[in-house]
């Protein structure tokens, strides 16, 4: 499989470049197994980023219902990367104009005093410049665009309130929210938590795609269902307490 992939973006760059519709490029290592799809909980992101700091403010979105794009990240089995792929293309603002009101809805940047085109530039620098190999990835709007589309289809907080699980004080247990997101997708996911301040907290729920862009399962490339430090149970934050 990984043999297949370098094949494919060895041809890639080669036609890339006989088009000559790429001036001088830094083509760095493609080869990745699969896609990690991060989509985090904007109140537990903002509990992070006020934690790092007391002057932290979020800017928060008004509708609460719905886990936020990270990112959709290319990743080999067993370990991270590639990132940084290529300097090319560079990141325009411009390009993801025609998803601009989608992307503040769904893919916003939660740390106040920071604007979101600097949260999207990073993604596109360190993932997208990756991901553009696979055809439907292969611009900076169809990367931004297929992800905003990811998240539309793989609605976590729907998955999880559809068995029960909403924001709350009380606590959950991991398995159960690991259970409603397999029932619901039918394949195994990643449940992400944050471990900070004596608290667990639901931080994200990774899915992993492969180069088609087909759900598959986490677990068979490498990725542990749980990441939540061995604890039984979990927050899922129904508001700010951090200060
Ligand atoms: C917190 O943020 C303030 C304002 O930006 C800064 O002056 C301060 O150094 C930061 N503190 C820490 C611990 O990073
Ligand atoms: C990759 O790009 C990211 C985002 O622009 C940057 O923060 C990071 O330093 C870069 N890493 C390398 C190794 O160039």
């Amino acid at each position: 499989m990984k043999q297949n992939s370098s094949y494919i973006d060895l041809f890639l760059v080669v036609l890339l470049c006989h088009s000559g519709c790429c001036l001088p490029v830094e083509y760095g290592d493609f080869n990745f197994d699969y896609l990690l799809f991060d989509q985090h909980w904007p109140i537990t992101e903002c509990w992070h980023w006020k934690s790092l700091n007391t002057s932290n403010s979020c800017s928060l979105p008004q509708v609460q219902n719905a886990f936020f794009v990270h990112g959709l990240w290319p990743s080999q089995s067993g370990t991270k990367g590639p990132n940084n792929c290529s300097n090319q293309p560079k990141f325009d603002r411009k390009a993801l104009d025609p998803i601009l009101s989608r992307l503040k809805q769904r893919w916003a940047n939660i740390h106040g005093g920071t604007d979101d085109y600097s949260f999207w530039s990073h993604e596109w620098k360190k993932h997208g410049t990756c991901a553009q190999v696979l055809e439907p990835f292969n611009s900076e709007l169809k990367y931004f665009k297929g992800s905003l589309d990811l998240n539309a289809l793989y609605d976590v907080y729907g998955a999880l309130a559809e068995y029960g699980i909403k924001p709350a004080t009380q606590s959950y247990a991991v398995d159960d929210v690991l259970n409603a997101v397999m029932k619901k997708f039918g394949k195994a996911p990643q449940i992400y938590c944050l471990i900070s301040k004596g608290q667990v907290l639901l931080h994200s729920v990774r899915l992993c795609f492969d180069r088609n862009i087909k759900l598959i399962d986490c677990s068979s490339v490498g990725v542990s269902a749980k990441n939540c430090g061995g604890k039984k149970t979990l927050q899922y934050l129904n508001k700010i307490t951090v200060d």
